[in-house]
């Protein structure tokens, strides 16, 4: 199929692909708690690897115009290669990976595909005094996703160094965000749209919305050290990494601890894949021209023409009668 096409080999994203058959010793990279859970779960683990594909789709969207475009080299794991340097790219992949899982999960709930959840009960049939509406209809259980976001996709962080607080913080960075771009939707009842009653429910933010909030995010990270209770002692918090700063982060801010490489040249200790091959703009003054793409190597160009139907005519009766047009256009590619 074409996930497994995409993604060459078993990642959570291809589990979809399979079915719900347990094949959950197969999946690379799961930590001892998460494979537990695989096997108790196969109809989550489905809905999880749609979460993590999601979230992987959504990065590759937010940085197709950048150097790192959300690529990179390294062992194989359920949440894609993952990157080895505790960068502000890495922080972006965590917080989108955990948002991804507990969107899918949720919505999977509402549309009464997993067993256990289903719409949020807590609000079925209250009635909003203030604004004069109903809860109705089947809001998004957004705590059940969010829960199981954190048991399944915190389990991976079993060492206990900075990285670890990084990559927690982050996650529940990306859970927040969701939980900020929750909707109200409402209906309105009675005779020819007159609104005598009204009912509302939440929905789930449509998940591009939340790789625009992330990627806002990405650009305000802040950079962090770890802080050890005592020496010789595993890191228990992190502040601002800043002289005189005592400044913990805030819960909305994503969080480094290590500076990005350039992700100039394919490095594998860096996970860097490097930008040879990618296309960029000779034209544009972005991230994504020919200068800053291709970090001074030079571009190669490759002209082609273009083909398309053109002045198109209705005839009557009935046919459309078409020019053949062309062009020759150049696309450019780094060195
Ligand atoms: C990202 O860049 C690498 C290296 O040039 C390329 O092989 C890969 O196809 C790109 N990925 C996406 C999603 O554009
Ligand atoms: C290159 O950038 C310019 C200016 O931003 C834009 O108008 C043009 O469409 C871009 N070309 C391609 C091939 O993306």
């Amino acid at each position: 199929s074409k996930n497994m096409h995409v993604n060459g080999c078993l990642g959570l994203s291809s589990v979809a692909a399979l079915g719900a058959s347990i094949i959950c010793n197969k999946i690379p990279g799961l930590a001892p708690r998460q494979r537990t859970i695989c096997q108790s779960r196969p109809d989550a683990i489905i809905v999880i690897g749609e979460g993590v594909q999601r979230a992987i789709n959504e990065c590759q969207f937010q940085f197709r115009h950048g150097r790192w475009n959300c690529s990179a080299l390294g062992e194989r794991t359920a949440f894609g290669r993952e990157l080895k340097v505790g960068s502000k790219e890495a922080a972006f992949t965590y917080a989108i990976i955990a948002a991804g899982v507990a969107h899918a999960v949720t919505a999977a709930c509402t549309q009464g595909s997993l067993s256990g959840c289903g719409c949020d009960k807590e609000k079925q049939g209250f009635y909003n005094q203030e604004e004069g509406w109903k809860w109705g209809g089947c809001s998004a259980d957004l705590h059940y996703g969010l829960g199981f976001s954190k048991v399944f996709v915190d389990a991976r962080e079993i060492k206990q160094n900075a990285r670890t607080l990084m990559n927690l913080h982050n996650n529940e960075v990306g859970r927040r965000v969701l939980e900020k771009g929750m909707r109200l939707e409402c209906k309105c009842h009675g005779v020819s749209g007159s609104c005598t009653t009204k009912t509302c429910w939440t929905t789930l933010p449509k998940f591009r919305q939340l790789g625009f909030m992330l990627k806002d995010k990405y650009n305000q990270a802040v950079h962090v050290e770890p802080v050890r209770a005592s020496r010789n002692k595993r890191p228990t918090f992190l502040k601002i990494k800043k002289p005189h700063s005592y400044r913990k982060p805030m819960d909305s801010e994503l969080v480094y601890i290590e500076r990005s490489p350039n992700y100039c040249e394919a490095d594998a200790r860096t996970g860097s894949v490097g930008t040879q091959g990618r296309l960029c703009n000779r034209t544009a003054l972005q991230p994504n021209s020919c200068d800053l793409m291709c970090c001074g190597r030079g571009y190669n160009t490759h002209q082609y023409s273009r083909v398309w139907q053109c002045n198109c005519k209705f005839l009557w009766c009935c046919y459309v009668k078409c020019n053949t047009c062309s062009e020759r256009t150049e696309v450019y590619t780094c060195k």
